[in-house]
């Protein structure tokens, strides 16, 4: 067997594994990080693509903001489509000043893998059969299998950024560690095509038919999703198929300049609100997917992941820098009290503008109310922009 030594071994190497990397190399702490997949097939995965003002500045001071800033589209706001009308909510004036950025979550991750490649840092992709040990110890360890060869890893800390079906959570005995879910009566069937977007901001649309979103990566390249049931198959879906449907729940002025092309992607996502608490167990973290889901109205995850990253680097630096063990300590209760804060309000979102099968007369007219209140109140357009952009750390 091989063995290896790091101060902090990051499981997987998604955004969060990736970021946390950086940002502790940045301070001169060594990690290395196992990947249980191949790199192309991290950067095969489509995710959302809105950043939050402080994942932008988290990805600057990571050192990978660059090309970010060169090719993200800044959005001062979005448009609600409800039931043929568009109203434009607009974030900058209602947050005073603050905006979002459209980059792919794909090309945050190609940024920070290209980071940590220039860096010569290690990471260990392929790596099969991953089992965590001794991580309520003073000597916690991990083992794993990389090209038939096993091989120990001993390490200070071990950051658990290995996704919602990693082994991380999986690995925390039972009794100490508590789950909140709810899985929601829907999917998200997205697309993404090599079209020029339909507008300039994303629009979320409320139809009889279902939720739509009509998103995009670059002025030409489009993200659109519709609300299908969770029984469809990819398969039913053909192009056309698609088109029409997204054309039908939009207003006339957005399907007319709707401009289609032959699919690059097309997969159903489920929608689930998942919560474990806490985030540590000993010299355990869990960070990002691994510990939290959200529905994607808002498009929250990566962005929970960034401000997960963001208070363990913090803890993990201030710990080897000055020996402090306050931010360690801290870290699930600061974490958790903006997760459930960004938790409540992608939930709040999917409820308000996603058809509901078998609902109750009462609540479909309750969310209607809703509706009509948010787009003609100030105040409540203003609590949406400022949970949309994104809560304080
Ligand atoms: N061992 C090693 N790696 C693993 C294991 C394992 N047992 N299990 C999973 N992984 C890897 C996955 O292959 C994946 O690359 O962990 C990585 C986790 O990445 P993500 O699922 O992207 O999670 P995270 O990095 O926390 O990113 C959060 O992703 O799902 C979106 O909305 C979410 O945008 C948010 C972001
Ligand atoms: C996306 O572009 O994939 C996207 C954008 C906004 C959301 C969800 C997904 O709220």
């Amino acid at each position: 067997m091989k063995t290896l030594r790091t101060q902090v071994l990051i499981v997987g190497g998604g955004p969060s594994g990736l970021l946390l990397g950086q940002l502790l190399h940045r301070a001169g702490v060594e990690t290395l990080i196992l990947e249980r997949q191949t790199a192309d097939y991290v950067l095969g995965r489509i995710r959302a693509g809105v950043l939050e003002q402080t994942t932008a500045d988290l990805l600057d001071q990571a050192g990978v903001g660059a090309r970010m800033h060169a090719e993200g589209l800044v959005h001062d706001g979005f448009e609600l489509l409800v039931d043929g009308q568009r109203h434009h909510v607009n974030l900058r004036e209602l947050t005073g000043g603050k905006t979002v950025v459209v980059y792919g979550q794909t090309e945050v991750t190609r940024d920070l893998m290209a980071a940590r490649t220039a860096a010569g840092l290690p990471t260990l992709y392929s790596a099969s059969e991953v089992s965590l040990h001794g991580f309520d110890t003073d000597h916690p360890s991990a083992r794993c299998v990389v090209d038939g060869e096993a091989i120990e890893v001993h390490c200070d800390y071990i950051a658990g950024c290995d996704g919602y079906h990693g082994v991380s959570r999986a690995s925390v005995p039972q009794g100490a560690i508590r789950s909140y879910e709810k899985v929601y009566p829907f999917g998200w069937l997205g697309l993404l095509s090599d079209t020029p977007p339909v507008g300039h901001e994303l629009i979320y649309g409320r139809h009889e038919r279902g939720f739509s979103l009509c998103s995009m990566r670059s002025n030409t390249r489009s993200r659109y999703y519709l609300q299908v049931p969770l029984t469809e198959q990819v398969g039913d879906w053909s192009d056309d198929r698609f088109w029409d449907e997204l054309r039908r729940r939009l207003d006339p002025a957005a399907a007319g300049a709707l401009v289609t092309g032959p699919s690059l992607e097309k997969s159903v996502a489920p929608l689930r609100s998942f919560v474990a608490e806490p985030m540590r167990f000993g010299r355990l973290f869990l960070a990002g997917d691994a510990a939290h889901i959200v529905p994607p109205t808002g498009a929250k995850g990566l962005n929970l992941a960034a401000s997960d990253v963001h208070y363990l680097s913090q803890a993990l630096i201030e710990h080897y820098r000055e020996r402090s063990q306050a931010g360690i300590e801290h870290y699930s209760a600061r974490c958790l009290s903006r997760i459930w804060k960004a938790e409540r309000f992608s939930w709040w979102f999917t409820s308000l503008m996603h058809n509901f099968p078998d609902e109750a007369d009462i609540d479909a007219k309750l969310r209607r109310a809703e509706l009509e209140y948010l787009v003609g109140s100030e105040a409540a357009l203003r609590v949406m922009a400022e949970n949309y952009v994104g809560l304080p750390w």
